[in-house]
């Protein structure tokens, strides 16, 4: 037998099938086998004993500001703090500047990130009232993501607010389409609030559940219309899962570990403008909704919605502040710690950063430990207890929310198709990202 380029060995394997205590090889990127594999001869070798090996995460919400705002972040320091944080494909989101809205800025994005992105990646393209009649074209290119809505207004100027040219972008294409629901009228005409409050912790009743309820509502609706189906990012409320659990035929469900971890008012007090996101984090009765729903299956996907602001930027008075928090580099090890505090098992958490978004998605040989699989793969020490600091941050914004926070459970390693490319909070090796395949569009 041709010998393993690697052999992961003595580790604890979250599998699809659960959790097995096996080797795992690896020939040329791929797992080429599970099981006892002392015997087989291997280039090298990865002593994986007392550690757990789980598919690495798919972070398919993450905002890396290439090109046109590289003072916060850009391709190659945002897939650096992915790599550190156990994560090995992210999809990136198009309100940069430009906007990702035609295929030359798309392939401009593809060509930027060759030979600086460490992790395999794919790009948003940003749906408007004027490229509608691009989009189909568009969500099957190489490296395409697939057509991203704001129904409500965030960093940027991208939107789709009518519902005429909702139904019209949702009409143009048959990809999934990731949407940020928000209803923008609402938005608009309680602006006035956060104005008056001059303070964060407003930011909730700014942008109140019923501005998130309405908007999910008509996506719904214009989703069914056109027979469409929509994945909706960072769901924050009781009332988006309960409209949510109601429509598991045309929408699937993700939440970001920001509204798992963090609850108001207490995040604003704490730590004002930079616990400030749209949608916002909310209230400890919305947060519980959230956990019931990640226990009962109606989330489909973790995403960090990675949303880098300098902290000059983040310290002009609210609501001037931008929406956003760090988030690529600290998933995994924030829900680890969950893990460890028994509020998700080891295998659902794996369901929601590996096979959730392979599922949902439809990633080519991504997300599971199984033969034939790219060997995209963290090694995890559930036991480690460690503390989240500012030196170990790979985001140029240099800061994230979970600062100071004693955790338990850590990265040890992260490896891209075989490679590793980060070890004991070490960048290793020179970045080989390359562009993921989807199976609807593959040649791509
Ligand atoms: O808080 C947010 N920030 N939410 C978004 O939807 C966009 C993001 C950003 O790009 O800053």
């Amino acid at each position: 037998m041709q010998p393993l380029d690697l052999l992961i060995a003595g580790g604890r394997l979250v599998t699809p099938g659960g959790l097995v205590a096996a080797d795992l090889g690896i020939r040329d990127g791929r797992i080429a086998a599970i099981g006892a594999l002392d015997g087989q001869a291997a280039a090298e070798r990865l002593d994986a004993r007392g550690l757990h090996v789980l598919p690495g995460v798919i972070d398919s919400q993450v905002h890396f500001r290439e090109p046109g705002l590289e003072h916060k972040e850009d391709l190659a320091s945002g897939s650096d703090a992915a790599v550190l944080g156990g994560v090995t494909t992210v999809f990136e989101m198009p309100n940069t500047s430009p906007a990702t809205i035609d295929a030359q800025a798309l392939d401009d994005k593809l060509k930027r990130a060759s030979g600086r992105m460490r992790c395999d990646h794919a790009f948003y393209v940003g749906a408007t009232a004027e490229n509608v009649g691009q989009l189909a074209e568009l969500e099957r290119r190489p490296g395409s993501a697939g057509i991203k809505i704001f129904m409500g207004s965030s960093t940027g100027s991208l939107l789709v607010e009518d519902d005429a040219s909702l139904e019209r972008v949702l009409r143009a294409g048959s990809r999934r389409v990731a949407v940020h629901a928000e209803d923008e009228p609402r938005l608009r005409a309680r602006k006035a609030l956060a104005e008056a409050a001059g303070d964060p912790v407003a930011h909730p009743e700014w942008r109140d559940v019923e501005a998130a309820t309405l908007a999910v509502t008509r996506l719904l609706r214009a989703a069914r219309a056109a027979g469409r189906r929509v994945h909706v990012l960072h769901v924050t409320s009781a009332e988006e899962i309960e409209l949510l659990a109601q429509a598991r035929d045309v929408a699937s469900v993700e939440v970001t570990p920001h509204h798992l971890t963090m609850q108001a008012p207490d995040c604003y007090q704490r730590l004002g403008t930079r616990a400030q996101m749209n949608p916002p984090v909310r209230d400890a009765r919305h947060r519980e909704a959230l956990w019931q729903a990640v226990t009962e299956g109606v989330v489909d996907v973790l995403g960090s919605d990675h949303a880098p602001h300098t902290l000059d930027e983040k310290a002009k008075p609210y609501p001037a502040s931008p929406s956003g928090m760090t988030g690529v580099q600290t998933l995994l090890p924030v829900m680890l710690d969950h893990v460890a505090q028994g509020r998700l098992s080891l295998e659902r958490l794996v369901d929601l950063t590996g096979h959730g978004p392979q599922r949902i998605f439809q990633l080519a040989g991504k997300g599971r430990i199984m033969r034939g699989y790219d060997a995209d793969l963290v090694l995890v020490d559930l036991e480690a207890r460690w503390r989240i600091e500012a030196g170990w941050l790979a985001s140029r914004a240099g800061w994230s929310p979970y600062e100071g926070m004693t955790i338990t459970g850590r990265p040890v390693a992260t490896l891209v198709r075989g490679r590793i490319v980060a070890r004991d909070g070490a960048l290793v090796g020179d970045p080989m990202g390359r562009p993921v395949r989807f199976l609807e569009t593959l040649g791509g």
